[in-house]
């Protein structure tokens, strides 16, 4: 199995491994042993998807294009931002496989042309194509923290536009109550999606009101550059208040139903996943504690702060809720 060595911050894989790709990845490899040289002799691709690897793809090295904006400083970071090179190589991008070392197979995102589809409850269902949603709104930059559930946590200069601008663009119908983000699942590229045990393809949800939330962002470029391939190319969700994985990469369908989505992680496992996954260090992770995380690049445990610090704007979404696992 081809493992790295562990930087500081990074949590043990054994604990960031929800139980059910722990028993779907034994349940693999015991049958490939069971079935003697069965793994030996499986292709190059499929043992990659057994296990993840650095590989890199055989894609040019990608370029990226200045993408400057103004920042917004409503939104106080309160920290430091997190090296370029820390958050842009250390990510989570399942569909291009478990390890946190993607960017190489990342290159492979076939981002040019790319188009998003509206559909479900709204006025017109359509297809825009990203240069044309670029001409329809004004960029800006937000440095906000970013919290994975895993507990480690980065502060990132995010280029984009509100959330809020997407939905006017898609033009929703009064009875819709959630907006879901599908992502791309393209097996040509995506190795990952070899692993079948899992939901693909990747999809995220939010209610109209969070979706309204002023923090709640559609993030195109970081660190003044378009966005790379592993950090979600072209577009992709940021959510600050809530656990990284609600932050949807590549998205490439916006839907809005009166019905609540399971998101991907709910549909594999929704003891420790669930739709909600607003940060609160008081509510442990089923297999580890939520109190603390660790940014990249540094050693040192920091509290992890409730609704990621962002409670002020986002609050008062949550009061009421109380049948809610607001913070799974
Ligand atoms: N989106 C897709 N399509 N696939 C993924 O595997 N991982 C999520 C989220 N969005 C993921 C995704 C998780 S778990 C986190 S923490 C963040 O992306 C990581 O974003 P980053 O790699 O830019 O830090």
């Amino acid at each position: 199995m081809l493992i790295g060595k562990r930087r500081g911050w990074e949590i043990a894989e054994r604990l960031a491994t929800p139980e059910a790709l722990m028993l779907g990845r034994r349940a693999a490899l015991g049958g490939a042993l069971a079935g003697g040289a069965a793994l030996a002799a499986a292709p190059a691709q499929a043992q990659w998807n057994l296990f993840g690897s650095n590989a890199a793809s055989n894609a040019p090295p990608v370029v990226l294009k200045p993408l400057t904006a103004p920042r917004l400083d409503r939104y106080p970071a309160g920290r430091a931002i997190s090296a370029e090179a820390d958050a842009t190589s250390y990510n989570n991008y399942y569909e291009f496989g478990l390890s946190k070392s993607v960017a190489g197979a990342a290159r492979a995102l076939p981002i040019n042309p790319w188009s998003i589809e509206f559909t479900g409850m709204v006025e017109k269902p359509r297809t825009i194509g990203f240069d044309d949603l670029m001409k329809q709104v004004t960029l800006e930059e937000r440095v906000y923290r970013h919290r994975c559930v895993e507990t480690w946590a980065m502060t990132v200069p995010w280029t984009g536009f509100p959330l809020s601008k997407l939905v006017e663009i898609a033009k929703p119908t009064a009875s819709a109550k959630y907006m879901v983000f599908t992502t791309l699942a393209d097996p040509k590229t995506m190795p990952g999606l070899g692993q079948r045990f899992y939901p693909w393809p990747y999809t995220e949800g939010v209610t109209m009101a969070e979706a309204a939330n002023e923090l709640a962002f559609i993030t195109v470029g970081m660190y003044g550059k378009t966005l790379p391939p592993q950090n979600g190319a072209p577009l992709r969700l940021t959510l600050p208040w809530k656990y990284g994985f609600k932050s949807a990469k590549s998205i490439v369908k916006v839907s809005f139903t009166d019905k609540r989505p399971v998101s991907f992680w709910e549909a594999l496992q929704d003891s420790e996943y669930g739709f909600w996954a607003n940060v609160n260090p008081t509510v442990p992770h089923p297999r580890w504690s939520q109190a603390t995380e660790t940014l990249l690049g540094n050693d040192d445990r920091v509290p992890t702060q409730i609704w990621n610090g962002y409670g002020e704007w986002v609050a008062g979404m949550y009061t009421g809720l109380t049948k809610e696992r607001l913070f799974v």
